[in-house]
């Protein structure tokens, strides 16, 4: 299939675009547009045909549902069946944004969209090409993130462009994203709203408006409540390895790290903080990649993708991330440090 990679006003997305969009959309195609988290994959998520495809061109696991995209109050309430108090303040404080929501389902969702549960994942973005796109379309757009199933969830067009190729008729490229963490999934469907996946609105965010908010980790919960949390996610082609503790003993962990790889000829790289980085500038790897300042999560999340991908691009073996605190964003951070290196975590 030729692939069209149009670009497109970030703040202003030109009409006739999002109308070229909304067109292959509405004939059952997929169009990968930008979210303020990462790009989607879309489909017309009440076409079930569509939402196959989307599973079929990413290589997804069939028991992973998608989650649901509105452009308006009025285009939600279709999709769900039964609105708790909780959910509804969530959509006055976080909508649009990066929040999505799970409720009960009406009859409308197709079961592949929910991948057969009872309840549907709804999010309203908040990046005008997506709320435009779903406007122009008139339909509720299913998408997961626009990656090959496995890799890291792309930030630009041109990580879209690498995974996308040849397999889908457009995407919309409006450059970088700005959150770069995917969205905060919760359960709102009753008693304790409970985060099924970290993302880019925080928990101490969630509790200020809530109370009591609950994570649901898979440490702590052996059947996952998002069904995505169970798979090998983000991981790039290196093995990789988190390092969490002192900075000066991080530092000094990595650094002997890179000689050991240097040692067998593999090449190293380093995700790193901003305060580290001239440190580990200083002990030579292959490549070093600034995540941002530990002291900016948003900076991090913005970058963190971008770093995992270019340790593919440049063939790097061994990948050493230095982590970082898990307050605000920095619990969606860990979370996909930790899944990306399969869940190999120092503390030093
Ligand atoms: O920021 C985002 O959420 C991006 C952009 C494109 O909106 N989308 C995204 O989709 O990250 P995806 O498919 O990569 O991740 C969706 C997550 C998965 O962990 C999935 O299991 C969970 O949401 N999910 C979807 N529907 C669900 C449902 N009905 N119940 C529980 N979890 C659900
Ligand atoms: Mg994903």
């Amino acid at each position: 299939m030729l692939t069209k990679r149009s670009y497109i006003d970030r703040i202003h997305p030109e009409v006739e675009l999002l109308r070229e969009g909304s067109e292959w959309l509405r004939s059952g195609e997929l169009v990968a547009f930008p979210t303020e988290t990462v790009y989607g994959l879309g489909a017309s998520a009440l076409d079930a045909l569509a939402c196959e495809k989307i599973f079929w061109v990413k290589g997804r696991p069939q028991d992973n549902p998608l989650i649901v995209h509105v452009s308006n109050r009025a285009m939600a309430n279709k999709l769900v069946e039964r609105w708790t108090p909780e959910a509804e303040l969530c959509v006055q404080h976080f909508w649009p944004g990066p929040l999505t929501l799970v409720l009960p389902k009406t009859a409308l969702v197709p079961d592949v969209v929910t991948a057969g549960l009872a309840n549907v994942a709804v999010r309203m973005p908040s990046h005008p090409v997506a709320l435009g796109l779903i406007e122009e379309t008139g339909l509720p757009i299913a998408a997961p993130s626009a990656n090959l199933s496995g890799k890291p969830s792309p930030t630009s067009g041109s990580h879209v462009w690498r995974d996308m190729k040849g397999k889908i008729p457009l995407i919309l490229d409006a450059g970088a994203c700005q959150v770069g963490v995917e969205s905060t999934v919760l359960d709102v469907t009753g008693g304790v709203p409970t985060i099924l996946r970290p993302g880019g609105i925080s928990k101490e965010m969630l509790e200020e408006i809530l109370g009591e908010v609950r994570m649901n980790t898979l440490t702590d919960n052996r059947v996952p409540k998002a069904p995505g949390m169970k798979y090998r996610h983000y991981a790039p082609q290196g093995d990789m390895i988190v390092m969490v503790g002192l900075q000066e003993r991080v530092i000094q962990r990595m650094g002997q790290e890179i000689q050991k790889g240097h040692a067998r000829l593999k090449k190293v790289g380093v995700l790193c903080t901003l305060e580290s980085a001239p440190f580990l500038h200083s002990r030579l790897p292959d490549l070093l990649f600034v995540l941002g300042s530990k002291h900016r999560s948003e900076e991090v999340a913005s970058n963190l993708f971008e770093g995992l991908r270019l340790c593919d691009e440049r063939g790097v073996d061994i990948i050493l991330a230095e982590g970082i605190e898990e307050g605000g964003l920095g619990a969606a951070i860990m979370n996909r440090l930790q899944k990306a290196s399969g869940h190999r975590i120092e503390y030093i």
